[in-house]
């Protein structure tokens, strides 16, 4: 059977430190605990600050917040480093395969080549949808955003498999994890599918997860798809790449939806909303859109020129990260996978890519960038690959969404098993009015 996750145990301060407030009626001196981690910050434990002192604290983008104990990935921002269970994102980009990451994050370990198997079956049983999903396709318009589409009809999953959204049981938080891992390139294809007009493709369980997936995509009933292995491969790293990434905005969603006890479909649904914003995964559409705006290269100054400029909304998509300060390393690994794409689809220069180095080239040089510490992330490359691939932009964040429920699954399970986890509630800083009485609307004016 599958490895069970070490639980996550309550972990004990190392030292203290004060909040002190000599203004306040009457003074407050306060001890905290600070919690030291493997790595990264440490943290002061404020659970109990607001009962021992009446004071919350004030963290609106969360830019100082831990808000929980983890052990899956673990990000430097400084150094530009990225672990997946401790294995660093490069090694598993060149050496692992995406079924092998999903077990390692899921479960703590590589696994096994046992483990491995008895997984990957596990999983290629799960990759048809309930034949009645297929009806709730036709309510959309064909001209519908695939994300569109994936929120919704993910969110339908809990309409279909009742045995498998009690949180409490671990056996059906293992089944519901499977489902969602394994559908989701069939519902990803199945919206693609829907949106040029063409049948949908059945997932074939010969196939690995990457092959099955491009198959669905690009498959017709009318004649064989021959499956090219280096695309297959460039598909399954771009998985591996994007598979988690620490409390992200969308897995935070999936962790604050889960802690209520919603079902785990509606859970990954929310995550798959947040992720469709374009200051988060929606980013690599939006990058696509710039370069092809930006056109040639000699119109690049005038879109940094904008991006320095703030009164124009516009920022350079694909640049900036709340936490890397230097390069993403994702985006490092991308660029060359975008060579090695591009090679094998002899595709000589293709200029949406010429101009994305040379906008990376002059960014990372231009000081009002040096200075804030922005440099390319996961989406600045990804959607030159996805593009040469034949995936047009509307579905980028949808493959980005597909990569990433293997992250929010594993991030959902370990918020469940964690002892300590409770709903989350977050307070305010309230600035309205105090208490006033009501006027009728004859004597307002
Ligand atoms: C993802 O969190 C994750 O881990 C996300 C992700 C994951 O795997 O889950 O890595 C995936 O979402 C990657 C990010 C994709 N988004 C984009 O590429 C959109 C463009 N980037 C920006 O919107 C921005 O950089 C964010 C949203 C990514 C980060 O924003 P922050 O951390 O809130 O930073 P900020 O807005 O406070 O910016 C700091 C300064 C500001 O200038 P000043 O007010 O200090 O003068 O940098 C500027 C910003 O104006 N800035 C940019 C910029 N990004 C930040 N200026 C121009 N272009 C940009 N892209």
């Amino acid at each position: 059977m599958a490895r069970v996750i070490p639980p996550m145990t309550e972990i004990s301060p190392t030292r203290k430190v004060s909040v002190v407030d000599g203004n306040a009626d009457p003074a407050v001196k306060e001890e905290f605990g600070v919690l030291e981690g493997t790595l990264g910050p440490d943290v002061v434990d404020v659970r109990t600050l607001y009962g021992r002192t009446g004071y919350f604290t004030f963290d609106p983008s969360f830019m100082a917040t831990a808000s929980c104990q983890s052990k899956i990935t673990f990000i430097d921002g400084d150094e530009g480093v990225l672990l997946y269970r401790g294995y660093g994102i490069d090694e598993l980009a060149e050496r692992s395969d995406f079924v092998e990451v999903a077990y390692l994050l899921l479960y703590g370990e590589l696994p096994t080549a046992d483990e491995r198997r008895e997984f990957e079956v596990a999983i290629t049983n799960h990759t048809m949808v309930h034949e009645q999903l297929l009806y709730l396709f036709r309510g959309f318009r064909r001209d519908a955003h695939p994300m569109a589409i994936m929120v919704g009809v993910v969110g339908a999953l809990s309409a279909f498999y009742h045995d498998s959204i009690d949180i409490d049981d671990p056996d059906a938080r293992k089944i519901a994890s499977f489902r969602l891992i394994a559908k989701m390139p069939t519902i990803a294809a199945m919206a693609y599918k829907y949106s040029v007009g063409q049948p949908f493709i059945y997932p074939r369980n010969d196939l690995n997860y990457a092959e099955r997936f491009l198959h669905m995509m690009f498959a017709v009933p009318s004649e064989e798809y021959q499956i090219s292995p280096v695309l297959a491969r460039a598909i399954d790293r771009i998985l591996i790449l994007h598979a988690d990434h620490e409390q992200n905005a969308s897995t935070s969603t999936v962790r604050l939806a889960g802690s209520s006890g919603a079902n785990p479909f509606a859970c990954i649904a929310a995550g798959i909303a947040c992720l469709w914003g374009p200051a988060h995964g929606g980013a690599n559409e939006a990058v696509l859109n710039m370069l092809e705006d930006i056109g040639t290269a000699d119109r690049i100054p005038e879109f940094i020129t904008r991006a320095k400029d703030k009164q124009d909304p516009f920022r350079l998509m694909g640049f900036g990260h709340r936490v890397y300060k230097n390069y993403d390393p994702r985006a490092t690994v991308l660029r060359e996978t975008c060579h090695e794409v591009l090679d094998e689809l002899g595709v000589q220069d293709e200029p949406l890519l010429e101009i994305a180095m040379e906008l990376e080239r002059i960014a990372v040089e231009d000081d009002y960038f040096v200075k804030r510490q922005l440099y390319p992330n996961v989406d600045f490359y990804s959607g030159i690959i996805l593009r040469a691939m034949g995936i047009p932009s509307h579905l980028f964040t949808v493959v980005f969404a597909l990569a990433r429920t293997v992250g929010w699954v594993a991030q959902w399970n370990e918020m469940i098993e964690d002892p300590s986890q409770k709903i989350g509630r977050p307070r305010q800083l309230y600035t309205g009015y105090g208490p006033r009485k009501y006027t009728p609307i004859d004597q307002r004016s």
